[in-house]
């Protein structure tokens, strides 16, 4: 008998409760329509990866980096593969709404799906956040280059304003926000009004339905798709017919020329900014109850979305560090618009077009992630883990009313007292995470025998092929940098004065070399394990691969998101671990 907190739900239990339709308690089912197809799960993938990681945050990756951003693109793809190959075993095995949540149910037990479900509020509703800020950014360009002004102070979060002034920035716009607003009271009326109306406007659409918005949704994937294509062809030309290559190998900090002008450890800075851009993908499998074949074709809508989105975000990111010097894209919050100004490409109608597109590309985003968080809950409220309201399905619309009001005010609410840089590293933290788990969970699941028409996950004995692969990448990081190993485990004293003299926390100076440590003896156990059990080899390497990308991750991230399942175990055991239906069915019986 499992200890309370690591509760299992059967897989034919998780399936046997969604395929009842449970109701509400009010007499209204909760059964969603389905009628989505593989080409809408593919554009709802697409819809969902491709927005204000490539809009936006591509240009802060650019300028850590360089034109090296698109190896941390392609390891970030593999992670994610692997990844959504796990995601696909468990959405073909358990085609119910609810994502990683239900399925570390399966695998974990309650106290984890738990936590997972918790994290996942940081990628649907906090990742949102980002995605208004960015959608703003865009909008407010557009009107601009419309001739409509609006005040800075109207179009910019609080926060952003502040830091930025205390850095002392020379951002013109944050600048102007701060000088010219008004002051009430002592504080300084700041605020993003276009990311809160994109908010209300987005909560609206997905309470009144998903066919709608699916129709909505699909329009706005064509569209985005076609003017990305553009600019990776107009951008591509102009870069070869300009003789501007040579952007690919700018100067290197250590001499020379280099495709990775800062080393190899400022590419792996912008982690945060690449890993969410791929984010999405995996919000396919929370349409499970709504798509008609749920075992076939959401495996195929995710795997299809995020191949197509890595071709494209290798080729604009090439075009983009063609066409411009990396260096350039210091605070550049729409790279993709930058590369056709005057002073670079200068090409004046790509400009327009490409605002226009973010605005579109964004909105898209916006929706599935709006349609995705409900759905999660709903599958929480069903297991008692949250109150049943928020299972409750609006009678003509069918879709969760609840819990879509309560998601809009989850993302509405902190867009007035949050920046950009906070909700992304916030997001892709917790993002990863649950992946590391989704891939781990099955490692734990029984293997199955093959169902004619199903996605299976090939099994793949890891036992010796994992560990080898381990001592090659040991080897490799090596070979590459003889000082590699030796610099991870000496401690860099340099920085201890800093630390000394407070400029520098103790955390700041040894996390990067830790996480290392910590990286590489997690891979050293886990080839032994995967030796001794016979370990499956795709669910390894997603593991494997999510953990590197996590060593790339900061010190505020960490705490940030260590307070968020702390803030997460609190509300378990006040209200979830007692109201659980595993926990209620055992008092009956
Ligand atoms: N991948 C999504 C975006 O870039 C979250 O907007």
């Amino acid at each position: 008998m499992p200890h309370p907190l690591f509760r299992k739900k059967s897989i034919d239990t998780i399936i046997n409760d969604a395929e009842q339709g449970m109701s509400d308690g009010e007499g209204h089912s909760t059964a969603l329509k389905r009628v989505l197809t593989v080409r809408d799960l593919t554009f709802f993938g697409i819809a969902a990866i491709l927005g204000a990681g490539s809009f936006s945050s591509l240009g802060g990756a650019i300028f850590h980096g360089g034109p090296g951003v698109v190896i941390l693109f392609i390891i970030t793809a593999i992670a994610c593969a692997f990844t959504a190959m796990c995601y696909s075993e468990f959405a073909s095995r358990i085609p119910v709404a609810g994502s990683a949540y239900t399925y570390s149910y399966a695998s974990f037990g309650e106290l984890f799906a738990w936590m997972i479900g918790w994290a996942l509020i940081m990628e649907y509703s906090i990742g949102n956040i980002y995605v208004a800020y960015s959608w703003s950014d865009y909008f407010t360009s557009l009107l601009g280059k419309m001739h409509i002004h609006v005040p800075a102070y109207l179009s910019t979060s609080y926060m952003e304003a502040k830091h930025a002034v205390e850095r002392g920035t020379s951002n013109k716009e944050l600048l102007e926000a701060w000088n010219q607003a008004p002051v009430v009271a002592g504080l300084r009326m700041i605020l993003d009004v276009p990311a809160l109306i994109i908010n209300v406007l987005i909560t609206y659409l997905v309470f009144v339905g998903v066919k709608e918005s699916r129709n909505f949704s699909n329009l706005m994937v064509v569209l985005k798709l076609a003017v990305v294509v553009l600019i990776i062809i107009v951008g591509g030309y102009l870069v070869f017919s300009h003789g501007l290559t040579a952007n690919w190998t700018p100067p290197g900090k250590a001499g020379g020329r280099s495709f990775m002008p800062n080393g190899f450890g400022a590419v792996m800075m912008a982690v945060s900014g690449v890993f969410f851009a791929y984010i999405g993908f995996d919000a396919v499998s929370v349409l499970a109850e709504e798509s008609k074949n749920p075992q076939r074709d959401l495996p195929r809508g995710m795997i299809l979305s995020l191949v197509l989105c890595t071709i494209i975000y290798i080729l604009l990111t090439l075009v983009l560090t063609g066409a411009v010097d990396y260096r350039s894209f210091d605070g550049v919050g729409d790279p993709l618009a930058f590369i056709f100004e005057p002073e670079h490409l200068n090409v004046g109608w790509m400009q327009f077009f490409v605002a226009i597109t973010a605005v579109i590309a964004m909105t898209s985003v916006l929706l599935v992630f709006q349609m995705g968080q409900p759905r999660i809950w709903m599958s929480m409220s069903r297991d008692g883990l949250l109150p049943g309201i928020f299972q409750r399905i609006h009678p003509r619309h069918k879709t969760p009313s609840f819990s879509t009001i309560v998601t809009g005010l989850v993302v509405g609410i902190p867009i007035l007292f949050t920046d950009k840089t906070f909700v992304l590293d916030f997001t892709s933290i917790a993002t990863l995470f649950a992946f590391v788990l989704v891939c781990g969970g099955v490692l734990l699941i029984p293997r199955k025998e093959k169902v004619a028409g199903r996605f299976q996950l090939p099994y793949i004995n890891g036992r010796f092929i994992f560990p080898p692969i381990v001592v090659l990448a040991i080897l490799l990081a090596w070979l590459l940098n003889p000082a590699y190993f030796s610099d991870i485990l000496h401690f860099d004293y340099t920085g201890v004065a800093e630390y000394v003299q407070g400029k520098q926390s103790f955390w700041d100076l040894a996390l990067p070399q830790l996480s290392l440590i910590l990286f590489w003896t997690f891979a050293i156990v886990l080839a032994f394990l995967s030796f001794i059990k016979k370990y499956s080899l795709i669910p390894l390497m997603g593991i494997i691969t999510c953990s590197y990308l996590l060593t790339g991750m900061s010190k505020n991230n960490w705490v940030w998101f260590i307070g968020w399942l702390g803030l997460g175990l609190v509300v378990y055991f006040a209200y979830g671990y007692r109201n659980s239906k595993l926990n209620r069915e055992k008092v009956v019986e």
